[in-house]
């Protein structure tokens, strides 16, 4: 849209483009929300949104927020603050602004966020986004909605399906959400209050969607649930099926190579799911396992439910059927009560899992989590200290990794352009960023290629000469 469009009165600008009107989403948080915001711009096409990426060109703002940690919160109601500015400036020139506010956020300050941010006009939670169309219709009527209830249908069942041009658009990874909810109440959490219960989808709606994904050119599946190793569902053949079952179907799926899964907890990593990472080449080699403190009397406070010990022997197992399986995990320091010898056991956990890549963050204390109301806070100051060098620790961990690499041979699936022209970027069986001289034509491809040298936060490659090889793999 040009400049001059945007600044004619309302009414010649709805004639001037009768039926688009743009969406601009934001999205915070974790990957549940970026395939949220997805489903949430597909869910709004039929009514002619079309998604923009220039703020001002928006006639609906929709923040796709995250509650996990205050400064996520926070976040939200700042950029709520400059909304209210823009939405004025654009009512000024006869051009209306719908403000929405989704996710996690949405869910647990509902109404809240009206009296706090007035120029809000939708607050939605991520269990009712298949009702986004109507409630918005509601919003353009004046009303102000709050619609936070766990829905009672399956929004699954009711929110569209990828489509076709978006998903190709998109590119050649996608994420699909399996399973959401969480039933573990670790006492620092939110997610059980904003996601609500453990909830797994049905074998056949998952594979319906796999099928359209690969239709549309995606090669790489990534497998989304908040416990996504704690997806169950009726097979085919009526037998209860875990993970590793259900990866097993989606890898015969023509055109779907690679498959990840993430997040996972220790307790819901059975057997299936162990033995698919030593039986399914398309499984990618690497887990994100989170543990949070390498101190089991931590572990028992936030309710993880499981040891240190009972971690790194889990870490084992997986280990001797799958040898080359990088870990990644989650780290809380600070939690109420904990020592400077508890957070050594932290260190000394790191020190022998030997993490490929890991997040850690301070202790932030969640209203309404049993953490909340424990008395012994640990001061901010040492929360710093500690996370300070948990991370050194993480990032050398990370670096060791990434050079261990340098002069292997690996299969890279291109994915997008690079930063420099000529080059494509992908990523390795390990997560990590590739960088290597490719066409664009390439997207999508798979080919060997050889790691040559290692950067802080991605790789480098050449390919292997085609003809030493024969033909490259399709
Ligand atoms: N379901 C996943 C984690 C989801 S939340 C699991 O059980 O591992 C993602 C990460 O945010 C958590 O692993 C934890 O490290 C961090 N986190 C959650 N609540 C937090 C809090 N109150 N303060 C700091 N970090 C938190
Ligand atoms: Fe939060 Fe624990 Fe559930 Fe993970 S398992 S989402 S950390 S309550
Ligand atoms: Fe944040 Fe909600 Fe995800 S709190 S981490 S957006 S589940």
């Amino acid at each position: 849209m040009t400049e001059h469009m945007t600044r004619m009165p309302a009414g010649e600008l709805i004639s001037e483009r009768p039926n688009t009107r743009k969406v601009f989403v934001k999205t915070y948080g974790c990957q549940m929300n970026v395939y949220d915001s997805d489903r949430m711009t597909d869910a709004l096409a039929k009514d002619g949104y079309v998604a923009t990426d220039v703020l001002e060109d928006a006639d609906l703002v929709l923040l796709n927020t995250c509650h996990i940690r205050e400064k996520a919160a926070e976040k939200v109601y700042s950029a709520l603050g400059r909304l209210r500015d823009l939405k004025k400036q654009h009512a000024a020139e006869g051009r209306e602004m719908m403000i929405g506010v989704a996710g996690c956020v949405a869910q647990a300050e509902g109404a809240e966020i009206l009296r706090r941010a007035p120029a809000v006009d939708l607050v939605i939670g991520p269990q009712t986004y298949h009702r986004l169309p109507e409630a918005l219709r509601r919003a353009k009527n004046g009303e102000r909605v709050v619609e936070t209830d766990y829905a009672i249908e399956d929004k699954f069942e009711h929110l569209p399906a990828p489509d076709k041009a978006k998903t190709r658009a998109r590119g050649v990874t996608a994420f699909l959400t399996v399973q959401e909810g969480c039933d573990k109440f670790c006492t620092f959490c939110v997610v059980p209050y904003t996601r609500g219960a453990e909830v797994s989808r049905p074998v056949s709606q998952i594979l319906r969607e796999a099928e359209k994904l690969a239709d549309a050119g995606v090669r790489e599946i990534t497998l989304l649930g908040q416990n996504v190793n704690a997806w169950h569902g009726e097979g085919p053949d009526g037998r209860t099926w875990g993970l590793g079952e259900l990866l097993h179907c989606l890898a015969k799926i023509p055109g779907v190579a690679r498959l990840r899964y993430t997040t996972s907890h220790p307790r819901d990593m059975d057997d299936s799911l162990i033995a698919a990472h030593r039986d399914l080449p398309a499984l990618m080699p690497y887990l994100h396992l989170p543990i949070q403190s390498g101190s089991d009397r931590i572990l028992k406070a936030m309710n993880r439910r499981h040891t240190a010990a009972q971690y790194i022997a889990l870490i084992e197992r997986i280990k001797a059927v799958k040898p080359d399986l990088a870990l990644s995990g989650d780290f809380i320091v600070g939690f109420p009560g904990e020592t400077d010898q508890d957070f050594e056991d932290t260190l000394r956990l790191v020190e022998t899992v030997g993490y490929a890549q890991a997040f850690s963050f301070k202790y932030s204390t969640r209203p309404g989590t049993p953490g909340a109301d424990l008395t012994d806070q640990v001061p901010e100051d040492v929360k710093t200290a500690r996370l300070e060098r948990l991370q050194a620790l993480l990032v050398r961990q990370q670096r060791a990794f990434a050079e261990q690499c340098v002069g292997k041979t690996i299969d890279l699936l291109l994915e997008k352009p690079g930063r420099m022209p000529g080059q494509l970027v992908g990523r390795s069986p390990w997560l990590q960023p590739v960088n290597i001289d490719a066409k664009t034509s390439q997207i999508g491809d798979i080919i060997s290629v050889r790691i040559t040298a290692a950067g802080n936060n991605s790789l480098f490659a050449e390919a292997i000469n085609v003809e030493t090889l024969g033909s490259l793999p399709a």
